[in-house]
C-alpha cells in the first residue's frame, strides 16, 4: 500500500504533538497499518513563527486551500479549532473525500451531526475521539465498548483547565487569577480561556458524550452551564470542612426516555472516586444498566496526551480504508430530544448565607425550606467579620430544582438575609 498522505490544519500546542508522534511512532503505526504515514502540508496561521517542534519549512502553508483541495491527501487531521469558517473546510474536504480526524469539540458539539452526515454520504471517516477528555479513549468506549448497555448516567471532569484551578486552589491557596495564567502556559487552556472557566468548553464535551451515551441529539442550549469564576476560597475551605471536594462537573442523567444535561462547579464526597482527580487530569463515569459503574481516567489536556487520540482515529482510518469500509461507522441518534423539566430534576444544594444575627432569623429561613418539604442535611452557623451578621451553610437533602429556585428566591427576599454569597449543587454524602 503506497504511504498515506496528511493535511495538518494547524501546529500549536496539540499540532506539534501530531507530528512528534508520527515521526516517534512510525514503526508500530507502520506495523499497525501496513504502510508509511507521512505529513504532506501543514496549515498555520504564521509561517515564519518559531516552531517547538521540527518542521521542513517548505511544507508549511497559510493557505486552506492548497490542502483540501489537494487530491493526493488522503486524511484531513483538524487542530487549529474554530467553529464557522472550519466547518466550510471540513465540508470541502469531505466533498473532495477525504477522511477527517479532528480535537475540535466547539465544533462537534455544534454541527457533529451535520459533518458526521455529510461525511458518511461521501463514504469518509470523521473521528473525533481527542475531542472529549483529550487521551482518554471514552468516545471509542461509548460508541463500542459500551454499545450493548442502556447508558443511564455520565457525570465528567472534562475540562482540565478548571481541574487545574480548582486542585491547586484547594491543595496550595493559590490564587485563581495565578493559576489559571499556569494552566496557560502549559498549553492545557483554550485560545480564550473564558470558554474553560466559564464551563462552555465542558458543556460542548457533555453535549458529545450525552448525545452518543443516550442516542439522543442534545443541543449546547440544552445544558445548563456554571463556570468556576465565582468559586471563592471560602467556599472550598466550608467544602472541605464538611467532607466534599469541589468540582466542575458535567452530569447527564437519564431517567425512563428523559434526560437532563448541565455543568457546574459541584461537591462531591471526598470518598467519591471523581474527588480524586486531580490537576488537569480528567475522569468520566459512566453507570450502564447492565455493566453498573464505570470509570474511565488519564490526561483530559496536553500535547502528547491528545495527540495520542488522535493519531489512533488515524489509524483506525486507515485499517477501514484497506477494509473499504470508510464512512460506515458513525450511527445516527435513536431518540428524539426529552428533556427532564426542572420538577423532575432531583439534587442535594449547599448554600451560604449572610444573616441577620438575631434569634428567629434561622427559624424564619428554615420555615422557607419547609414550605417547600425539604429539608436539612448539614448545618453550619458561625459570626462573620461583619458585624451583627452571622454565616449559615446548609447542605439540603434532595430538592427538585424547581423548588430550590423558589427556595432561592424567597430567601433573598427575607430582610434578615443579607446576601447568598453561593449555592452549588451536591452529589452523594459525606460522612465529615
Ligand atoms: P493552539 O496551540 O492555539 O494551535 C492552533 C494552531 O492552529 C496554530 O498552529 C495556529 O497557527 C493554527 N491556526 C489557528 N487558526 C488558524 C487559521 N485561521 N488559519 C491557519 N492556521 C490557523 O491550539 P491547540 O491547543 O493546539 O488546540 C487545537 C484544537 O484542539 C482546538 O480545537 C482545541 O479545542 C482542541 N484541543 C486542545 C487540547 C489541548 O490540550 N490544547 C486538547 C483537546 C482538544 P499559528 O501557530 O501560526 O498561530
Ligand atoms: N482547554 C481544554 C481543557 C483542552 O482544559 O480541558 C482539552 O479539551
Amino acid at each position: 500500500m503506497k504511504a498515506i498522505s496528511i493535511g495538518l490544519l494547524g501546529l500549536g500546542t496539540v499540532g506539534s504533538g501530531v507530528i512528534k508522534i508520527i515521526e516517534n511512532h512510525q514503526d508500530k503505526l507502520m506495523h499497525q497499518v501496513g504502510c508509511p504515514i507521512q505529513v504532506k502540508k501543514v496549515l498555520v496561521k504564521d509561517v515564519n513563527k518559531e516552531r517547538d517542534v521540527e518542521i521542513n519549512p517548505a511544507i508549511l502553508t497559510d493557505q486552506v486551500n492548497e490542502i483540501i483541495n489537494d487530491p493526493e491527501i488522503d486524511v484531513i487531521i483538524e487542530v487549529m479549532g474554530g467553529v464557522e469558517n472550519t466547518k466550510d473546510y471540513m465540508l470541502q474536504a469531505i466533498q473532495n473525500k477525504k477522511h477527517i480526524v479532528t480535537a475540535n469539540k466547539d465544533l462537534m458539539a455544534v454541527h457533529g451531526g451535520e459533518l458526521l452526515t455529510a461525511a458518511s454520504e461521501n463514504g469518509c471517516d470523521l473521528f473525533y475521539e481527542a475531542s472529549v477528555a483529550g487521551g482518554i479513549p471514552i468516545i471509542r468506549s461509548l460508541v463500542d465498548g459500551l454499545s450493548s448497555d442502556r447508558i443511564n448516567k455520565l457525570m465528567g471532569i472534562v475540562n482540565g483547565t478548571t481541574n487545574y484551578i480548582l486542585t491547586k486552589m484547594t491543595e496550595e491557596g493559590l490564587a485563581y487569577e495565578d493559576v489559571l495564567k499556569e494552566a496557560q502556559a502549559l498549553g492545557f487552556a483554550e485560545a480564550n480561556p473564558a470558554s474553560d472557566v466559564d464551563g462552555l468548553d465542558a458543556a460542548r464535551k457533555m453535549v458529545i458524550l450525552a448525545t452518543l451515551g443516550f442516542s439522543m441529539k442534545v443541543d449546547l442550549d440544552d445544558v445548563k452551564t456554571t463556570g468556576i469564576t465565582m468559586v471563592t476560597e471560602e467556599d472550598l475551605h466550608y467544602a472541605n470542612r464538611l467532607g466534599y471536594t469541589m468540582k466542575l462537573l458535567g452530569i447527564a442523567d437519564r431517567d425512563g426516555d428523559k434526560v437532563e444535561v448541565s455543568v457546574q462547579p459541584t461537591l462531591l464526597p471526598k470518598t467519591h472516586p471523581l474527588s480524586s482527580v486531580q490537576n488537569e487530569y480528567n475522569a468520566v463515569y459512566v453507570y450502564g444498566e447492565a455493566v453498573g459503574e464505570t470509570m474511565f481516567y488519564g490526561p483530559g489536556a496536553g500535547s502528547l496526551p491528545t495527540a495520542t487520540s488522535i493519531v489512533s482515529d488515524l489509524v483506525a482510518v486507515v485499517k477501514n480504508m484497506r477494509l473499504g469500509i470508510n464512512g460506515s461507522y458513525a450511527v445516527a441518534p435513536q431518540f428524539a430530544k426529552n428533556l427532564k423539566d426542572s420538577e423532575e430534576i432531583y439534587s442535594k444544594y449547599f448554600l451560604r448565607i449572610h444573616a441577620k444575627d438575631e434569634v428567629g432569623v434561622f427559624a424564619e429561613i428554615t420555615s422557607v425550606f419547609t414550605q417547600h418539604g425539604v429539608s436539612f442535611e448539614k448545618i453550619l452557623q458561625l459570626p462573620v467579620k461583619e458585624k451583627g451578621l452571622a454565616e449559615i451553610v446548609v447542605v439540603t437533602h434532595k430538592a427538585s430544582l424547581k423548588s430550590f429556585e423558589e427556595i432561592f428566591m424567597q430567601l433573598r427576599d427575607l430582610d434578615a438575609i443579607k446576601d447568598i454569597k453561593s449555592s452549588y449543587r451536591v452529589e452523594g454524602s459525606a460522612n465529615a
